[in-house]
């Protein structure tokens, strides 16, 4: 029997199930082509509802037996689809039962990275969110949460599950997960693998065993994770009173994945990417990505495993809070201010650019068709914004309150969105029925600001709205933090930071007893993720780029001019001020400011920004114009400043051994960005012997990625003979030569190293490298106007969707700004989309994304 198309799955049909399941276990008999399982489930009725049927589901498996309470089921017992297997309810025990079954699957074949599959010659998992249903028959669904058994029969020599090791002998090894957890959750690993292994002793004193499992030859690159995975537990422990439960937690790094890590319980599974690093192979940036991405998975053991989430709509509740949290970890970390800029350039990079096109969604979504598709950016980073506007309106106190009475009250429980705000409520006493609409809302609100100033009273009118988005014509006010505070005339705060709560479509706010006009500083720490359309004039700020004291709008003020250079520059050729080039200049020079801020300050709007920059200002963004106006302005910045960047190349040197703390991290980023502004000026020399000279990854690529663009074609050469035996680091040689080929050759750069013999098209990350370098990294190459760039991506989506459908969907996102471009553009990215839309065997995951992006 099969199924019919796709169906569309709606939040308003949830509906508790008819049983749950008391206690799981499962027997593993390992082999890549016929692995057994072997599944014991007891179930118990649900009394909430009426007696109902049982249903299961499975996926890709091969049964071979089922009994209830040891009575084997024959065929017309039970019906089977492709997706499910049900038994209808006078088939079942009247209140409880066991179920057993046992299955087929082949690992080896699973190309998708969904279910059981093997990567680099061993076992892995990877559940979330429905792929527990290709290991066996079972109620895949996160609200049904149960203690497993796991028995591992395998001569691999490492056999590991969730939980705590329960016994070990011959080629069998038994775990136990005391804590109930949704099927999302399981993990299973197999290899001959190796551990680096350390301990924890949680603050009541019970000792914690853990390993980080790599593949021989990389156990020399565990050491950063180890430390940051024991800063993630002592972070938690002190600022949310979260202990961590088991008495070992296991992390496995995996060089075929789908995303970035897996928070199974006691299991986290890792891509290599973000566990591996030593520090001629990794870059500031990536063990950054490290401590974030460890303390995130390791934080999800409370935000998401002892808490999970009723259903897929959910996700938020566990991701943006887990975002959340992560960002506030880093944030104390490595420094506040230049962490909050990090979030909102990614922010405003992902998340603006979903909400702003035909992939707009709520950060809880209504209804899906596959839910990998919604592991958005919406929901994870948009999610943990509302939260951090959460907090700022009930206060840290509250904030403390509300998260003490959610883990003491649905500890052990499958939430909803309307459990958390209630915590909120009955801890704090604050109504959030307005506040709740940013979970129902898609769409990026705009704010604007008018501002008076009469007899000592400053005036601020401040409107909102909110364009409509697919499928939401009518949009609400939202309630909206707007921090802000006052500087004076002479650079003096005259007025400190104060939160504005916005909630009509348009409200007037009061500042008394000022003895002149001030300069307002709006939007302090981005208080909420909201478009200013408010662009006070050159002068004021110039002055807030001097003098604001919230680090944020100082940086954004340097921002903005940016921005408005280069669309001036756009539209008619003005050339950039010499005031605009001297004020950046004078930020960058101040050495009492942090290296890594003026790195950011430095750095020039992005591509994508000055595209929608573009729209916004009226105009038809044309790629290959941005990206050399764009070039212009850094080659402009850097002739002004050139004695500036001179002296902060020489300066910026980090003496001693190799450290990715902060500050030696935020020097490299600032002699980096000199050095990147420098080379077009005086010639390659200096990159090549920043090239030659560096002792770790993050020096070496910033001056390979110099001397690509200034068309050095043998340094390409050399690196691949130095890091060939190295795959993360290979990925970097792919992604770097594609990212910085001149727009005109990216394309033909991008094809030919797809045929390569190292580039692996099944393995995510080399894909990403290539593909995704191609239209992420590389905007002006990717829309070539002969469309070459859409028909390159479109074949590799297609060819991609028959082995991994989660990964080509979530890479056909490259599409979906096709509506910001010119008409032969579009044209030209609409026949790509009804070419894959039109494609035999599409998966539901592209067809749901193409569909979206054409109807939107
Ligand atoms: N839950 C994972 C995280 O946020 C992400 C993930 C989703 C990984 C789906 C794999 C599959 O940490
Ligand atoms: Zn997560």
């Amino acid at each position: 029997m099969r199924d019919a198309a796709p169906q569309t799955i709606h939040l308003s049909d949830y509906t508790p199930p008819n049983w749950w399941v008391e206690a799981v276990e499962l027997d593993f008999t390992l082999d890549p082509k016929v692995t057994r399982v072997t599944s014991r489930i007891r179930f118990v009725r649900n009394t909430q509802v009426a007696r109902g049927d049982l249903h299961l589901d499975g996926e890709a498996l091969t049964l071979i037996s089922a009994s209830i309470d040891g009575a084997s089921l024959s065929e017309n017992e039970y019906q089977r689809t492709d997706t499910a297997l049900t038994v209808p309810a006078d088939r079942l025990p009247e209140d409880a039962f066991t179920w057993e079954a046992e299955v087929q699957i082949s690992p080896a074949e699973n190309t998708a990275l969904e279910g059981l599959y093997m990567s680099g010659g061993m076992y892995c998992t990877q559940c979330e969110a429905e792929g527990f249903r290709k290991i066996t028959y079972y109620p895949d669904r996160p609200d049904v949460m149960a203690p497993f058994t796991v028995r591992i029969d395998s001569p691999m020599p490492v056999l590991l599950s969730n939980g705590n090791p329960v016994d070990r002998h011959g080629h069998i090894a038994e775990w136990h997960d005391p804590w109930p957890k949704p099927a999302y959750l399981f993990a299973l690993v197999a290899g001959d693998l190796v551990a680096y292994s350390d301990h924890f002793i949680t603050r009541s004193g019970r000792t914690v065993a853990l390993n980080i499992w790599v593949r021989r030859g990389d156990e020399g690159k565990t050491h950063y994770a180890m430390g940051a995975l024991k800063r993630a537990m002592t972070w938690d422990e002190e600022v949310y009173a979260r202990e961590y439960d088991l008495d070992v937690f296991n992390i496995v790094a995996v060089d075929d994945f789908n995303m970035g890590a897996m928070e199974n319980k006691g299991l986290n599974v890792f891509n290599s990417k973000y566990v591996l690093a030593s520090p001629e192979t990794a870059t500031d940036r990536d063990y950054e990505l490290i401590e974030g991405i460890i303390a995130h998975e390791y934080f999800h053991n409370w935000t998401g495993n002892r808490i999970t989430c009723r259903d897929w709509f959910q996700l938020c509740l566990k991701e943006g809070l887990t975002v959340f949290r992560d960002q506030q970890f880093s944030g104390d970390m490595r420094g506040e201010a230049v962490q909050r800029i990090d979030n909102v350039l990614q922010l405003r990079a992902r998340q603006f650019r979903e909400d702003a096109g035909p992939l707009a969604h709520p950060v809880r979504p209504e209804s899906f068709v596959e839910i990998n598709n919604f592991y958005s950016a919406t929901v994870y980073e948009k999610g943990a914004e509302v939260i951090g506007m959460l907090k700022r309106l009930v206060g840290d106190d509250g904030y403390d309150k509300a998260l003490d009475l959610y883990f003491t009250r649905h500890d052990g429980e499958a939430a909803t969105i309307e459990d958390w705000l209630r915590v909120f409520e009955d801890a704090t006493g604050r109504d959030l029925s307005q506040f709740k609409l940013w979970y129902l809302q898609a769409g990026t609100p705009r704010i604007s600001v008018r501002d008076d100033f009469k007899n000592g009273t400053y005036i601020l009118d401040i409107t909102q709205v909110t364009n409509p988005t697919s499928g939401q014509a009518d949009k609400h006010p939202l309630v909206i933090p707007v921090a802000v505070g006052l500087i004076g005339a002479d650079g003096e705060e005259v007025v400190p930071t104060r939160v504005l709560e916005l909630t009509q479509t348009r409200q007037s706010f009061r500042f008394e007893g000022l003895s002149a006009r001030p300069v307002p500083s709006i939007l302090r720490g981005f208080s909420a993720p909201v478009i200013l359309d408010y662009t006070p004039g050159f002068e004021d700020r110039a002055l807030l780029l001097a003098h604001d004291t919230d680090p944020f709008n100082k940086w954004e003020a340097g921002r903005s001019l940016s921005r408005d250079t280069l669309l001036a520059m756009l539209r008619d050729g003005t050339p950039p001020a010499a005031a605009f080039l001297d004020a950046l200049t004078t930020v960058v020079r101040d050495d009492t400011l942090d290296p890594a801020f003026r790195a950011l300050v430095l750095a020039l709007p992005s591509e994508h920004e000055i595209t929608q920059g573009c729209v916004d200002a009226g105009m038809v963004p044309d790629p290959t114009q941005i990206h050399e106006t764009r070039k212009a302005l850094a080659d402009r910045i850097a002739g002004a400043a050139r004695d500036t960047l001179e002296a902060i190349y020489n300066q910026m040197v980090t003496a001693g051994s190799y450290s990715s703390d902060s500050v030696p991290s935020g020097k490299r980023a600032l002699r980096n960005t000199a050095l990147r502004l420098l080379t077009p000026l005086d010639g390659p020399a200096r990159a090549r012997a920043h090239y030659d000279t560096a002792t770790n990854m993050t020096d070496q690529l910033a001056a390979f990625a110099c001397l690509l663009d200034a068309g050095d074609t043998e340094v390409a050469v050399r690196f691949h003979d130095q890091w060939q035996h190295d795959r993360l680091v290979l990925d970097k040689w792919f992604m770097l030569q594609v990212a910085h080929a001149k727009p005109q050759d990216a394309v033909k750069y991008a094809k030919s190293l797809s045929e390569h013999i190292d580039f692996d098209w099944k393995n995510p990350n080399r894909f990403r490298s290539v593909i995704g370098g191609l239209t992420a990294t590389n905007p002006a190459g990717f829309h070539d106007p002969s469309g070459a760039g859409y028909a390159f991506l479109a074949d590799w989506l297609l060819r991609l969707d028959a082995i991994n459908p989660q990964t080509a969907a979530r890479m056909s996102t490259a599409f979906e700004t096709w509506r910001l471009f010119d008409v032969d553009r579009q044209a030209l990215i609409e026949e790509q989309l009804r070419r894959i839309a039109g494609a035999d065997g599409l998966s539901r995951d592209l067809t749901e994304m193409v569909g979206r992006m054409m109807a939107g």
